[in-house]
């Protein structure tokens, strides 16, 4: 190895430092809201009021190592090059130094500090358009860095113009791409092909309107190295897995696996993969905002790497479970000293990794099932129209109903069924899937409005306390007279709940009052009502209590009110038991053979 991660993550602190730029450290990977981007794809995103003029408490010459994720890239993962997670050397002027400067720095960096030949380094630079000039200046500049004339090219706005895409309000600029040959021994590389991009240098000085852009007072420098790319790069190989951010993670999987990285195909793509994805969990929970994995904005994303990385797993023929000593490499060995937050936050990393591995192995099998049935059946379709009509297309699309009966009842994020139909040869209705899922929705929302009928009559906010009731009483009896005691029905309305159980006998007076007088402490106490959705194996294995009739692996709702009552159920809730005011049982009676019926009363 010729240079380890350690060493340039300080050279390049360093080199910046000796230039007098402060080191700001790095900033959440969450985007902070002001630009609707989810995460930070770029160093410069935290540092936008600055670039747009206001002043930065650490001066004009900054510096930084921030690290970046980026979604686009997800399906390309897999490859050579491409990371989700992934850091960014950055450094800036706010105002301060601008070309001369800048091009002077970047060139004495890589050839005297980095090794580089300067004979064949390439550079290009923007060839204007509109009001944007072409960089002559840059390109003087480079020149007089002894760059070879016939090593710079002038390309247009799409390869050398950069700003934040679908943003407004934002600074932007033409930029200078630095570029090297892949391999240094061939002779006559061809620009690009033969070439690797190892950073480039931003001349913000525009900022980006609804119809344009419009110079901006200050002339800053954004400048951005891929910090994992450049570390395999310098050391010699274009596979930017092989260097020691990844070597212990391959070495794992290839341990447990049996097979080896460097036989490359399908269990390469593989281990880059999961260690790619892992490591990106890893960095997202142990944020300083602490991301867990749900169904929506950060959440999600996390949930469809780690779901993807398990799907993988079983790819290379080995246990998820894996995944929990592969973060434990990337906390402890590799990333602990320059996050120590992750260290900090280990023991919370491996739970939630833990958790989401457990939910999601828990429908995995049974999901690969439902999606293999989705297969034959569209296979068997389109033999039996074949035969009738030799003139029949196939029908090559996943339906749109059954990819999102994977993604409710399975877990199966819609790009994992994508991908696993494009394995096939196949493809998703993808407008299919959104109109299942919107009139899925519409039917939740309707549930809540309380236009449907139901053991709800009505939802509205007294019926919703009634509900919360039913879970208290049904906890009461079962301490009071029973654990066999079981829900067997229940309605509310807005005056009255009635609750249904079995129970071989009428209640006497003593106990009437001991089952009203637990509810009524418990609305004392105004615990929490805390929501939760699991598969029904880990709430069984934690003893949720419920009527539905849910299937072996189905992810389901669950409530709990402290320790007192855990049910499944799909809600609505109060969320503290102290909203309910005070509990009356008004009558015990008969419902049938065996049932007991209550009618109660919050008053
Ligand atoms: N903002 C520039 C980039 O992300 C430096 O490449």
């Amino acid at each position: 190895m010729k240079i380890t991660a350690k060493e340039l993550r300080k050279t390049w602190l360093e080199f910046y430092r000796s230039k007098g730029h402060t080191d700001i450290g790095a900033v959440s990977l969450i985007g902070d809201g002001t630009t609707g981007v989810l995460f930070n794809v770029a160093g410069m995103q935290s540092l936008m009021p600055y670039l747009l003029g206001m002043p930065h408490p650490a001066g004009k010459r900054l510096c930084n190592i921030q690290g970046c994720l980026r979604t686009v890239d997800i399906d390309s993962v897999g490859d050579a090059s491409h990371f989700t997670f992934f850091e960014m050397m950055g450094n800036w002027s706010l105002g301060d130094y601008f070309k001369k400067e800048k091009t002077g720095w970047t060139v004495e960096l890589l050839t005297k500090v980095l090794g580089l030949d300067r004979e064949k380094l390439c550079a290009t630079v923007f060839e204007g358009s509109g009001s944007v000039p072409r960089d002559e200046e840059t390109a003087n500049f480079l020149l007089a860095q002894g760059i070879r004339k016939e090593h710079i090219f002038f390309l247009p706005q799409k390869d050398n113009w950069w700003e934040l895409e679908g943003t407004v309000g934002t600074p932007c600029g033409p930029d200078n791409e630095w570029f090297y040959p892949a391999d240094e021994g061939k002779q006559d590389p061809v620009f690009p092909d033969d070439y690797v991009e190892i950073g480039n240098d931003v001349y913000m000085q525009y900022c980006k309107t609804r119809d344009g852009y419009e110079p901006l007072e200050n002339k800053n420098v954004d400048t951005g190295f891929g910090f994992d790319r450049m570390l395999a790069f310098l050391n010699g190989t274009s596979d930017a897995y092989l260097t020691d951010l990844f070597s212990g993670a391959l070495k794992l999987l290839e341990e447990t696996s049996g097979k080896k990285y460097s036989d490359g195909g399908e269990p390469q793509r593989a281990m880059r993969i999961i260690a790619d994805h892992t490591r990106t969990a890893v960095m997202l929970i142990g944020d300083e905002q602490g991301v867990i994995p749900s169904n929506t904005g950060a959440g999600y994303i996390l949930r469809r790497i780690l779901r993807r990385a398990i799907r993988y797993c079983r790819g290379l023929g080995i246990e998820s479970g894996v995944m929990l000593p592969l973060a434990k490499i990337f906390i402890e060995e590799v990333y602990g000293e320059a996050y120590p937050l992750l260290r900090e936050k280990e023991g919370f990393i491996l739970e939630e990794l833990e958790k989401e591995i457990g939910r999601f192995e828990a429908t995995l099998v049974q999901g690969m099932k439902e999606f293999e049935k989705c297969v034959s059946g569209l296979e068997r379709k389109n033999e039996f129209m074949k035969k009738n009509d030799p003139a029949y297309v196939p029908d090559r699309t996943i339906g749109g109903k059954a990819a999102f009966r994977l993604y409710d009842t399975y877990g199966f994020p819609p790009e994992l069924t994508e991908e696993l139909a494009a394995e096939r040869g196949l493809s998703v209705d993808t407008a299919g899937f959104e109109a299942a899922f919107k009139e899925h929705r519409e039917k939740s929302r309707v549930l809540e409005k309380g236009e449907a009928k139901g053991g709800l009559e009505s939802h509205s906010g007294i019926a919703v306390k009634y509900h919360t009731a039913t879970h208290l009483l049904n906890a009461a009896l079962k301490r009071v007279l029973s654990p066999d005691c079981n829900q067997k029905g229940s309605n509310i309305n807005d005056e009255r709940m009635r609750f249904d159980f079995n129970f071989p006998r009428p209640m006497t007076a003593e106990e009437v009052k001991a089952v009203e007088d637990l509810v009524n402490e418990k609305i004392q106490e105004d615990i929490p009502v805390e929501f939760r959705e699991m598969s029904l194996e880990e709430a069984r294995k934690e003893n949720f209590v419920g009527v539905f009739d849910a299937k072996y692996g189905q992810i389901v709702k669950t409530y709990s009110i402290g320790d007192f009552s855990k049910e499944m159920c799909g809600g609505p809730h109060v969320s503290h038991t102290g909203e309910l005011g005070h509990f009356k049982i008004v009558k015990e009676q008969s419902s049938s053979a065996g049932i007991r019926r209550i009618k109660a009363i919050l008053e």
